[in-house]
């Protein structure tokens, strides 16, 4: 098989590392193209040199526009690589714009489109990332899901592919990295934090952080927790909410703090040694359930309803008395829950796939 694999920002990058470790370590050639919707450092060149990851063969340098102006800049470079490369497959990851990019570029092609994270579903269609996850699955030859129940949803939605469940490859990067998060990284020391005496918040999504009125209540909604509770709260800022608090003109409230995005091994060490974190992202919803770390969701919908399931997530929307009341019943719960995204070796499983070993996918979704 020759594989192109299309990546653009930072999750992408964190979630596709296992499946290009897999792909050197057995000798499979693949293409590696970068469509540039992430570029700054701490968001992108960051994970390339901590993951140890080869640099891309093809850069697009997208950069950030509108969604359509965005989209319509990556297919035309990506199409271009693929008439070029004519690759078998073009493997893509969650549900970016780049996903939508690469997924469209290769299916108009004729090439099959193998779609890693696989069958998630928020059902909320004014989240962009909803209707790049539907049109992926739809247009994907291969759907490789995190969970059974996802792929009970794509079963549902009558996919044309081949579903197989291979667990998440965030289980995978996190197996590879705790350890040497814990012993490499210095940010409890450099930001002066001790185990289990703070909040970690993240916050980046569209349709919180875009509007300042939700804005302002997740901030707030933490901020009375953390007065509550006397925990103190950092937050590594995405550039998109950065842009937006001074667009709008909003104050962050002193009980958090606010500091620069962070890379894998530092976030991973405040993640596992958070009291709670509260997040409106999808990989640190999945990152805090696999670390032991209870999460607050600050969003009303989830597209990682298992994190709940199993205990790990409280869903608990923008509004401040809801967030304090999720947060509060989160804090000190023992983290006894099961790991539903599968046992680390996800890479392996889509590997196998897609060079047609026999795979045990039985053990893929511990559920
Ligand atoms: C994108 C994804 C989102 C994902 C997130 C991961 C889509 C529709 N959204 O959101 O699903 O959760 O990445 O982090 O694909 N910016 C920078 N530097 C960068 C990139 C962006 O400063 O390297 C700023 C720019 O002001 C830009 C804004 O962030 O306008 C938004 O960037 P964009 O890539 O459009 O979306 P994200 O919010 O990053
Ligand atoms: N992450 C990181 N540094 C940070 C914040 C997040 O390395 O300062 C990692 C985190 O470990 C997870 C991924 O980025 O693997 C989540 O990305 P993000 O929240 O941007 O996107 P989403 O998962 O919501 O699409």
């Amino acid at each position: 098989e020759s594989i192109v694999v299309v990546l653009g920002t930072r999750p992408e990058i964190i979630k596709f590392a296992p499946v290009i470790r897999e792909c050197l370590a057995r000798d499979v050639p693949f293409t590696l193209v970068h469509t540039g919707q992430h570029y700054s450092r701490e968001l992108d060149r960051v994970f390339f040199e901590q993951l140890d990851l080869p640099a891309p063969d093809v850069h697009l340098d997208v950069g950030s526009d509108s969604h359509g102006r965005q989209t319509a800049a990556m297919l035309e470079g990506i199409e271009d690589v693929l008439v070029d490369v004519e690759p078998d497959v073009v493997l893509v990851q969650g549900d970016t714009n780049s996903t939508l990019a690469g997924a469209l570029a290769a299916a108009k092609l004729n090439v099959d489109v193998g779609h890693v994270e696989a069958g998630l579903r928020s059902f909320d269609r004014e989240m962009p990332e909803e209707t790049n996850r539907v049109v992926v699955d739809h247009v994907a030859e291969y759907l490789f899901t995190p969970t059974e129940e996802t792929r009970l949803y794509l079963e549902r939605e009558g996919v044309a592919g081949q579903v197989v469940v291979t667990g998440n490859t965030v289980v995978d990067a996190v197996y590879q990295y705790a350890d040497v998060a814990a012993e490499k990284s210095t940010v409890l020391d450099d930001l002066e934090l001790s185990p289990g005496e703070f909040c970690l918040l993240t916050a980046h999504r569209a349709e919180n952080v875009d509007h300042p009125d939700r804005f302002r209540s997740l901030l707030a909604g933490v901020a009375q927790f953390a007065d509550l509770t006397g925990h103190e709260v950092v937050y590594p800022i995405h550039p998109r909410a950065q842009s937006r608090l001074d667009e709008f003109g909003v104050d962050v409230p002193d009980e958090i703090r606010v500091i620069d995005p962070l890379d894998f091994l530092d976030f991973l060490r405040l993640e596992s040694t958070a009291a709670l974190a509260f997040t409106d992202s999808g990989g640190v919803q999945e990152e805090c359930c696999i670390l032991g770390t209870p999460c607050v969701t600050l969003r009303y919908t989830t597209e990682r309803p298992e994190t709940v399931y199993v205990g790990a997530n409280c869903l608990a929307g923008l509004d401040p008395a809801d967030v304090v009341a999720a947060g509060s019943l989160m804090l000190g719960k023992q983290p006894d829950w099961t790991i539903p995204f599968g046992d680390g070796r996800a890479a392996e499983r889509i590997l196998d796939a897609l060079t047609e070993v026999e795979t045990d996918t039985d053990t893929a979704a511990a559920t």
